[in-house]
């Protein structure tokens, strides 16, 4: 798409995006993470800046190049994602919070390599703490002004698990995907969303479509929130 030739009805506005997964460290060599790509939110990232916005994007380690935004952050753990996300989040007229983020990180890091001559025959168990919900942080701490968005995973119940994550977490629009349908999900270039409004409005199953064009269709329901 030629972006001069698009309507910008993001202009002015302040974006913030998350996007990628993060990287919970056990030692030097290790880390716990997830599948995600980075895809969806840098395809939202870009959106927001063809229709007109200001963007910063916070993003998680990812084999993709990010798109060309107004600020780049790199972060690696949740809760690095977590700080650079309370820092800007209060200046931001729309939060998009496409990130994975792990929902636990070891307890403790080893500073040295884990040694398997240190366990013998026996197994080894890592303990793991709960990260911060940034989302449900965000939840709590936001504006009435402003827009929130989240992204939600699911391989099962899509609904009813999305139901109770609004209900825990109330965002203006929660984006759900079904990772087991075909075309959605991890790593590909399409995806096939449903999305359920913060104010019980309605549900929106959107056909399955190209990231790029999804991202376009979530950014127009956005601005009409505004
Ligand atoms: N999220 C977040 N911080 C976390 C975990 C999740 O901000 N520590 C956000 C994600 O960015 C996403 C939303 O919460 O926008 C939902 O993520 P999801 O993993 O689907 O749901 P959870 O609430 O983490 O529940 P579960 O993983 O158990 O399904
Ligand atoms: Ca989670």
């Amino acid at each position: 798409v030629q972006s001069s030739l698009l309507p910008k009805p993001l202009l002015g506005k302040k974006i913030l995006v998350t996007a990628g997964p993060t990287r919970e460290p056990i030692d030097p060599v290790r880390f716990l993470s997830n599948k995600s790509s980075g895809k969806m939110g840098f395809e939202i990232a870009w959106a927001c800046k063809m229709l007109g916005a200001e963007v910063t994007l916070i993003k998680g380690p990812t084999q993709l190049s990010p798109p060309n935004v107004h600020t780049l952050l790199s972060v690696e753990t949740a809760d690095e994602m977590f700080e650079a996300v309370k820092e800007v989040f209060p200046q931001m007229d729309v939060v998009i919070m496409t990130a994975a983020v792990a929902d636990y990180t070891p307890e403790r890091v080893s500073k040295t390599k884990i040694k398997k001559k240190d366990y013998g025959e026996e197994n080894l168990n890592i303990s793991l703490k709960k990260t911060q919900d940034i989302l449900k942080y965000i939840s709590r701490n936001r504006s009435s002004k402003q827009v929130i968005v989240g992204f939600c995973a699911e391989t099962e119940n899509l609904i009813e698990n999305a139901r109770k994550k609004l209900a825990n977490k109330p965002v203006d629009m929660l984006v759900c995907n079904d990772i087991t349908e075909k075309g959605a999900g991890f790593d590909k270039n399409t995806n096939k969303v449903s999305i359920l409004y913060g104010d019980g409005s309605k549900i929106e199953e959107l056909p399955l479509m190209s990231k790029a064009n999804l991202a376009l269709e979530l950014m127009n329901r956005v601005s009409s929130l505004l």
